[in-house]
């Protein structure tokens, strides 16, 4: 894996000699904030060695170089659901090869069901911390002690410091935020009414398909993490709870906007 890692990394230098100290995954309905990127350089996953071949016919990813605000960012356009087929080990890849390119912070944002009897359509919810019992962990297998160690602790994997940053900017953009627990789940299908309820009463705030193999992954190599996410749906509610895709991105796209704002603005604080 290292000597991949390696691999990569090389190729990508002899592109762009970058070294953000930020980088940003973007969810589902919420790459927006790419377009406020100054792009330096563009890279296709497709000219990237090793890295995960999209199997989605024109869902083209690009590992994107460039300055938010004047602040350089490198960006995942693009990122690797475990429902589409894909290893955790290829989930987690471009979360490995961002530590080898020299980034520091990780920023995550997800759609997510809200669980919550609080939350509503189009919340924000800053992630306190996560259940990973229902996805499968990346780093099962031989450990690579180069990637970090054996039994990394998790008793912080969502940076404290970078939450408070975060919480302190969200009260002075007047963007009410959430703060909770993220579910992971591995779907594709959304949860049946039983699981909702199962989730919520193990601590669950929020539950989505992503994120959480890329935190396990980002913690075990060493960078501070942040993530948010969008409450898209509610599926916990007893009444009309059926849940679609459409409503999933109609709900992040309006949201949008005010993650926007909050990601920039902590880009600007690291
Ligand atoms: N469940 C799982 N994943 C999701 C949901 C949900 O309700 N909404 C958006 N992603």
């Amino acid at each position: 894996m290292i000597q991949q890692i390696e691999e990569t990394v090389r190729s990508i230098r002899a592109v762009s000699s970058a070294t953000p100290r930020v980088g940003i995954v973007l969810g589902s309905g919420l790459g927006n904030l790419s377009r406020e990127i100054v792009v330096e350089k563009e890279i296709p996953y497709t000219d990237i060695p090793h890295f995960p071949v999209s199997t989605v016919e024109g869902h083209h990813g690009k590992l994107i170089f460039g300055t938010l605000d004047g602040h350089p960012v490198v960006v995942l356009s693009g990122r690797f659901h475990y429902y589409e087929g894909y290893t955790p080990q290829q989930v987690v890849y471009p979360i490995r090869v961002m530590k080898f390119l020299g980034v520091q912070t990780l920023l995550l944002s997800n759609a997510a069901g809200g669980m919550n009897a609080r939350f509503r359509v189009g919340d924000l919810m800053i992630i306190r911390d996560h259940i990973s019992f229902f996805i499968v962990n990346p780093l099962l297998g031989k450990n690579e002690s180069e990637l970090g160690p054996r039994f990394p602790d998790m008793s912080e994997p969502y940076d404290k410091g970078l939450i408070g940053k975060a919480r302190a900017l969200a009260a002075r953009l007047e963007i009410p935020v959430h703060e909770g627990v993220y579910a992971g789940v591995t779907g594709p299908t959304f949860e049946t009414r039983a699981e909702y309820k199962l989730l919520h009463v193990l601590g669950g705030d929020a539950v989505g398909m992503s994120t959480v193999q890329e935190v396990i992954a980002a913690k075990h190599i060493g960078l501070s993490v942040f993530a948010m996410s969008v409450i898209t749906d509610l599926g916990i509610r007893e009444d009309d709870n059926i849940i679609t895709h459409e409503e999933v991105l109609a709900a992040a796209n309006a949201a949008e906007p005010k993650l926007t704002a909050l990601f920039k603005g902590l880009v600007a604080e690291l």
